[in-house]
């Protein structure tokens, strides 16, 4: 049995939106360790403008939406969509501190099959939301994006890669190798890893406009940020 059947074995179909329902009380605290460096650097690259429709897709505990709300001004709203109604309560819960509750439209929904009008938006991020798909699935989820954005619009992708030397190369390799028999604590179990980002958005037939590699606060594990267009 291959590296990639013994992963579909432990994570069988429907087991993401379940481990993220679970989770998501305390998946701040995974991502504030993991997450928050490569996606306020994609943020960063990303050079939102105000007036600008945005949707964040698989928003998680709506970090990102948060610090999109500013950037796109008071005129629009941010969209965001996620399957796991755990992620909608603790967004809804976060946007609510801040006074923002008004300012985004969440849909609870799959993002193989986004519930948007073609060409609906002018950026579309997808933050460790592909390297946690079935590498079949990934194609596919790379078209619905592109349905959704509109013929001058970018798409930022954030994601752990097969790229990286050194350190980074290292750190990925264990994080590979040992990935099948990572143990499950508290419900929770990474189920992101290194995919070919670079490869998948080219097959997709996207442009790529800007990429930069970096890592995690802690680790090193690569992560790949790419903003790419339709190409
Ligand atoms: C690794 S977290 C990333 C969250 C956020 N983008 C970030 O960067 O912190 C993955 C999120 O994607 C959501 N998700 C995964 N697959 C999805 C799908 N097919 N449709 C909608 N949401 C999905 C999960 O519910 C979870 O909130």
């Amino acid at each position: 049995m291959g590296l990639e059947q013994i992963r579909e074995v432990i994570f069988p179909k429907n087991g993401a939106e379940k481990k993220y329902n679970l989770t998501s009380d305390y998946y701040h605290l995974i991502m504030g360790v993991f997450e928050i460096k490569p996606n306020t650097e994609a943020l960063d690259i990303a050079d939102i403008q105000q007036g600008e429709k945005v949707l964040d897709a698989a928003f998680g505990t709506g970090w990102m939406l948060e610090k999109i709300i500013p950037l796109v001004g008071p005129k629009e709203k941010v969209y965001g969509i996620d399957f796991a109604p755990g992620m909608h309560r603790v967004t809804q819960e976060r946007l609510k501190r801040e006074n923002l509750e008004n300012q985004v439209i969440l849909i609870q929904g799959n993002t193989f099959s986004m519930p948007f009008k073609d060409e609906s938006f002018d950026v579309v991020f997808a933050s460790f939301l592909l390297d946690l798909q079935k590498i079949v699935d990934i194609q596919r989820l790379l078209y619905e994006i592109k349905r959704v954005l509109n013929p001058h619009g970018r798409v930022i992708i954030v994601a752990m890669t097969k790229e990286g030397k050194g350190l980074e190369k290292i750190a990925r390799c264990f994080y590979d190798w040992f990935y099948p028999f990572w143990p499950t604590i508290f419900g929770y179990r990474a189920s992101s890893r290194p995919i070919y980002v670079d490869e998948e958005i080219k097959k997709a037939r996207f442009s790529i406009i800007k990429e930069k590699l970096t890592h995690i606060a802690v680790f090193h594990f690569p992560i790949k940020i790419v903003i790419c267009t339709k190409g």
